[in-house]
């Protein structure tokens, strides 16, 4: 005989623990069933070990969706104050980090032992190292009351309400899995190409020899691809490039597309150049680019893509298009990406559950009553900066006041 609740929740992360309190809160008997040996390991690795937890400036523009309106109703009805409110009844201390980015002052811990202590308070029932053998839909059949039938290696649970909120499958090594898309389609969802986001850039060939032994380099640019910008660090690594304006704009980036990175943000590179020209014009090209530009990579720009051996002369001896030439590659560095780390480094899964297929208020299936997608397993993907695990709170907690 299988143990009845009012809901069961798969996966035990932000979006899961988030929807099982909100659920409890309003008097429902909750399952949330993990596979790990705990829950909210992503919660615990996150922000260096600080959790970035939320952004104060959210907005529906900082997500990427097939559908950019689906996140509103969620993210309006859940705001970053709601949970920066539990976050100071818990008494942990935060601290804005920078751009409306909240940081735990002491350690990430805390927020899953909050959540772990609403939880308790609200009697859900945790389940950890409990592995899923199957779901099956409700038959109506005597043996097993409610819709959803859940087989655990801890036994059978059955449920109205059944909450997939497994996550997507960046980190693969922290238990990500793909169990959440192939339950979508089980039940005849639609599941969108998934790809990896907020994710290094890898670079080949000629790119990578040029750039592998200035490792380590990081410097402020603007970085845009398909429409989107990023102005922040770029870091340079064994294999390509990082650093947070890189993986911004990585979520934005398909194998083909054109990256452009201004590599003097803020300032426009002819007047610049003219300027020096004017004021220092004994100055070598190479050496005033040094004090612009991290000293090695501005070396390294000048031998390979602006004059090669003529970095060593004098600004003034560059004439008008020769200055242009070299301010139109500051301002739009041609730089190929060949590929992305992939899943093993990406902090999110791009695509997904189809929204279309979800009620926007509830995240509740338009197919299948009772059977709800929160968090990474539904096609919103939001920037770095806390921006995810607002989406994580917030379809939670949508659901949880649904089920
Ligand atoms: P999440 O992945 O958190 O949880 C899913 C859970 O389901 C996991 O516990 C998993 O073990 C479990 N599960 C999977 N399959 C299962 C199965 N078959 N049965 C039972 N359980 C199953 N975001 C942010 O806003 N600020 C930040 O600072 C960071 N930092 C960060 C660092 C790193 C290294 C990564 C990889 C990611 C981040 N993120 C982040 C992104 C953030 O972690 C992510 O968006 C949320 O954790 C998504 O929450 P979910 O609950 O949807 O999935």
């Amino acid at each position: 005989m299988a143990e009845t609740f009012d809901a069961i929740v798969i996966g035990g992360g932000a979006a899961g623990l988030m929807c099982a309190i909100a659920a409890g809160r309003r008097g429902k008997r909750v399952l949330l069933v993990e596979h790990a040996n705990r829950v909210g390991k992503k919660i615990l690795m996150s922000g260096g070990g600080r959790c970035n937890f939320t952004n104060t400036g959210t907005t529906p523009a900082n997500y990427l969706s097939g559908n950019r309106h689906f996140c509103k109703s969620a993210l309006a009805r859940y705001t970053p104050w709601h949970f920066i409110e539990m976050v100071e009844r818990h008494g942990i201390a935060y601290h804005e980090k920078e751009l409306g980015q909240l940081f735990c002052d002491e350690s990430s811990k805390q927020i899953v032992k909050m959540l772990l202590d609403e939880c308790a308070a609200a009697g859900v029932r945790i389940e950890t190292s409990c592995s899923i053998e199957r779901v099956q839909p409700g038959d109506g059949g005597a043996a097993l009351s409610g819709n959803f039938h859940v087989h655990t290696t801890h036994g059978a649970f059955s449920a109205p309400a059944l909450v997939v909120a497994s996550g997507g499958l960046s980190i693969p090594a922290m238990g990500a899995t793909g169990f959440g898309y192939e339950l979508a389609r089980q039940f005849g969802h639609t599941v969108l190409p998934t790809r990896a986001g907020l994710v290094p850039l890898t670079l080949s060939g000629k790119h990578q020899e040029r750039l592998a032994d200035l490792s380590g380099v990081a410097l402020p640019v603007t970085a845009s691809c398909n429409g989107a910008s990023f102005s922040n660090f770029m870091l340079v690594t064994h294999r390509g490039i990082s650093g947070p304006s890189i993986l911004q704009v990585s979520s934005y980036w398909q194998p083909g597309d054109e990256l452009r990175i201004d590599l003097l943000p803020g300032l426009d590179a002819l007047e610049t150049l003219q300027a020096l020209q004017r004021e220092r014009p004994a100055a070598e090209l190479k050496t005033v680019l040094g004090e612009l530009l991290p000293k090695r990579f501005a070396q390294r720009l000048c031998e390979v893509w602006l004059t090669g051996p003529l970095s060593n002369r004098p600004i003034k001896q560059f004439n008008a298009p020769q200055l242009r030439e070299i301010a139109e590659t500051l301002q739009h560095w041609p730089l190929v990406a060949s590929g992305t780390e992939g899943y093993r480094t990406a902090e999110v899964t791009l695509g997904g559950v189809d929204t279309d297929e979800l009620s926007s208020t509830t995240m509740q299936s338009k197919r299948v009553p009772g059977l709800f997608f929160i968090g990474e397993v539904v096609d919103v993907t939001g920037w770095l900066g806390g921006y995810n695990f607002q989406w994580a709170w917030a379809s939670g907690h949508a659901a949880g006041n649904a089920v």
